[in-house]
C-alpha cells in the first residue's frame, strides 16, 4: 500500500486517519454495532495490519455486539480465569473494573503490588498473554467508563523497531531465542506470599524467537517486552541483560509509539503479534472508575526467521485456553 503523507485512506465508506508516524490510526465512518459487510471487515483488517492499532470513538457496543464484532476477525478465546467483574454470560469478555482488585486478591495494597512486580522501568510494556506458546493474535478493548484525565494507553510498533536496528544487529538478534515467563522479576513478600504461591501453581512459560515473522504481513517483528521476557537462552545472564536492555530501549523509542486518550465508547483494536502496549499507571490515585472490556482473538504459535516455532515450557498448549 503506498500513500501520500497527510492523506486519508478510504474504503467501504470507512476513513482511516493515521495519528502518528509509524503506528496508530483512527477509523471513522463505521458503526461497530451494525452487521458489517465483507468490504468493511476487509478495510478494518487491512488498517490493523498496516497501522498495528486502530481506534474507534463514540461506539455503542454491548457485550454481545463486542463478541460479534470480534468474531468477524477471528476466534475469540474463552478465558479459564477472569477478573471478578467479568460478565458471567460472556466467557470471551474480561472486564477490568478496579485497578486495586488484583493486589487485593493477594492481600496487598495496590502500591505494594505494583512495586513488587515492577522490577524494571519498562515493566508495564507487554503483549497480552505473551508467556503462552500461542499469544493472542489481536485484542479488542472497549471503554465503558474512564477517568476525566489519566489512564491513557500507549502502543509501540515492533516491526519498525526491528527495522530501525542496524543491519548487523538485526542479523544477530534474528538468530536468538528468549524465555518468556509469567511473573518474571516478582519480589516475594517475606514469609507467606499468596501471589508467589499463585505464580507457582499457575506457571506459564515458553521459548519464543527474539524476532518473529508476522504470519500475515511477513514483517520481521522484534519480539520483546518488559513484562514476560526472562532471559535470552544460550547466552550468559550478563549478556542476556545487556542485549535485552538495548532491545527494550529500541522497542519503545517514542517515535515508534502512539498514545490514546480513552472516552466512554472508545474501542482500540490492536495486532498483539506486532505491538506491545503500556498499561496506564497514572490514574489509580484519581479514584475515578475505569471500566474496560477486553476480547482477544486466538493466535498462532510464533515462528522465527529460521522457521523454528516457539516451544512451550509449561502452562500452555496451542489453542487450549
Ligand atoms: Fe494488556
Amino acid at each position: 500500500m503506498t500513500r501520500d503523507p497527510g492523506t486519508v485512506e478510504q474504503a467501504a465508506g470507512i476513513e482511516v486517519n493515521p495519528v502518528a508516524g509509524y503506528i496508530g490510526a483512527e477509523i471513522t465512518g463505521v458503526d461497530l454495532a451494525d452487521d458489517l459487510d465483507d468490504a468493511q471487515v476487509a478495510a478494518i483488517r487491512a488498517a490493523v495490519l498496516r497501522w498495528k492499532v486502530v481506534f474507534f470513538r463514540g461506539q455503542r457496543l454491548d457485550h454481545a455486539g463486542h463478541v460479534a464484532f470480534a468474531r468477524r476477525f477471528g476466534q475469540p478465546v474463552a478465558l479459564g480465569r477472569r477478573g471478578s467483574a467479568s460478565p458471567a454470560d460472556f466467557p470471551e469478555i474480561e472486564t477490568t473494573a478496579d485497578r486495586l482488585e488484583l493486589g487485593g486478591r493477594f492481600g496487598m495494597e495496590h502500591d505494594e503490588w505494583l512495586e513488587r512486580r515492577r522490577h524494571t522501568l519498562l515493566r508495564g510494556w507487554h503483549c497480552d498473554h505473551g508467556a503462552r506458546v500461542d499469544p493472542p493474535a489481536a485484542t479488542i478493548l472497549r471503554a465503558e467508563a474512564v477517568p476525566p484525565y489519566g489512564g491513557d494507553t500507549m502502543w509501540s510498533n515492533l516491526a519498525v523497531a526491528y527495522a530501525g536496528l542496524s543491519a548487523p544487529v538485526r542479523e544477530f538478534v534474528a538468530g536468538l531465542r528468549a524465555e518468556h515467563r509469567l511473573g518474571v522479576g516478582y519480589q516475594p513478600r517475606p514469609g507467606d506470599d499468596a501471589y508467589a504461591r499463585h505464580l507457582l501453581d499457575h506457571q506459564v512459560a515458553s521459548v519464543h524467537p527474539l524476532v518473529r515473522v508476522h504470519p500475515e504481513t511477513g514483517e520481521r517483528v522484534l519480539h520483546v517486552n518488559g513484562y514476560y521476557v526472562e532471559r535470552i537462552v544460550d547466552v550468559s545472564r550478563a549478556e542476556s541483560r545487556a542485549i535485552l536492555d538495548m532491545l527494550l530501549e529500541q522497542a519503545v523509542r517514542p517515535e515508534y509509539t502512539v498514545r490514546f486518550r480513552w472516552e466512554p465508547g472508545s474501542v482500540a483494536f490492536w495486532d498483539n503479534r506486532a505491538t506491545i502496549h503500556l498499561a496506564p499507571s497514572d490514574h489509580a490515585h484519581l479514584g475515578a472508575p475505569r471500566i474496560m472490556h477486553r476480547v482477544m482473538l486466538a493466535g498462532e504459535v510464533p515462528v522465527g526467521v529460521d522457521g523454528r516455532p516457539s516451544e512451550p515450557i509449561i502452562g500452555s498448549e496451542p489453542g487450549c485456553w
